[in-house]
């Protein structure tokens, strides 16, 4: 595997690559759940890039840009043992260059509600950091996680509207044995704070697709069973628990049923702070 910085070298490097070249970007800190989506890369295409890159223009301010955790070195283990062949870690510079201003990528409307309610411009500066690295990269295939499940569908609108048609993959969520989905922040949990958000977000989720799956339909049902775990764990603060069409992500109302939803699929997506972290997962049901 070849590490480049710059846009030159990237693009050196590019020249010579076989294809078809599959790109997963990451903010680095990476995990299992990423050398799956670069394991699923490999499989798929004959070269496969990856990024770090902590894009600032997703987050609400300089401090969390700064608390967001970095490990470069093991970071670069974890790509080349997963299957990368290139890595590409730019500074900010290289991806919003002074003299050569980026154009700000509209997210779309499956950006307004959810994470881009409760993180305004979050999804905008997703978007367009997205679209900045399609454009130096150039891959015929991306692959992205479910866990991020507004993120990968945000990235799929965007997708379709550039004129090189890149096919978006969805890869499954990674969890650990606790059932606690793998993410960057975890690491930014206490123990306490990390075993708190284990018992009410993944067991909240589980508990509404068990119950899903024995037939209870009522929205307003299934809310109240995942909030009753929820709320036993007064150290994770829920933002959201959301029932959704997995395809528009129009939320379902309490009233509804789960057939309700047009797409045929639902989208069941939490927000949680715990230990000030903010912590999302989701499943998708049937
Ligand atoms: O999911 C992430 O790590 C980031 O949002 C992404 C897609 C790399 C864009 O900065």
């Amino acid at each position: 595997m070849r590490t480049v910085t710059s846009r030159a070298e990237l693009s050196e490097a590019l020249a010579h690559a076989p294809r078809p070249v599959a790109f997963v970007p990451t903010m680095g800190a990476l995990h299992a759940g990423h050398a799956a989506l670069i394991s699923a890369a490999r499989a798929s295409a004959a070269t496969v890039v990856v990024s770090i890159f902590v894009n600032p223009t997703q987050f609400a301010n300089a401090a969390a840009v700064a608390q967001y955790p970095r490990s470069l070195e093991a970071d670069t283990r974890l790509a080349e043992t997963a299957g990368a062949h290139l890595l590409f870690v730019p500074n900010a510079d290289e991806i919003y260059p002074a003299d050569d201003p980026v154009p700000a990528i509209d997210p779309g409307p499956l950006a307004a509600r959810l994470e881009g309610a409760s993180r305004p411009g979050h999804f905008a500066g997703v978007a367009t950091v997205v679209s900045r690295l399609f454009d130096l990269v150039r891959p015929e295939e991306a692959f992205f996680g479910e866990k991020d499940a507004q993120q990968v569908r945000v990235i799929e609108w965007m997708t379709q509207r550039r004129s090189d048609r890149i096919a978006i993959h969805r890869v499954a969520t990674v969890r650990d044995a606790d059932g606690l989905a793998l993410s960057s922040r975890n690491q930014m949990l206490s123990a306490s704070g990390r075993s708190a958000a284990a018992k009410a977000i993944p067991v909240a989720l589980s508990l509404i697709a068990e119950a899903f799956s024995s037939g209870i339909t009522s929205v307003a049902m299934l809310r109240t069973l995942a909030e009753r775990v929820m709320s036993a764990e007064p150290r994770v603060a829920l933002d959201y628990l959301d029932f959704a069409d997995g395809a528009t992500l129009v939320p379902l109302s309490d009233e509804a049923q789960m057939s309700d939803a047009e797409s045929g699929e639902v989208l069941v997506s939490v927000a949680a702070v715990v230990d000030g972290v903010r912590l999302i997962d989701a499943i998708s049901l049937p």
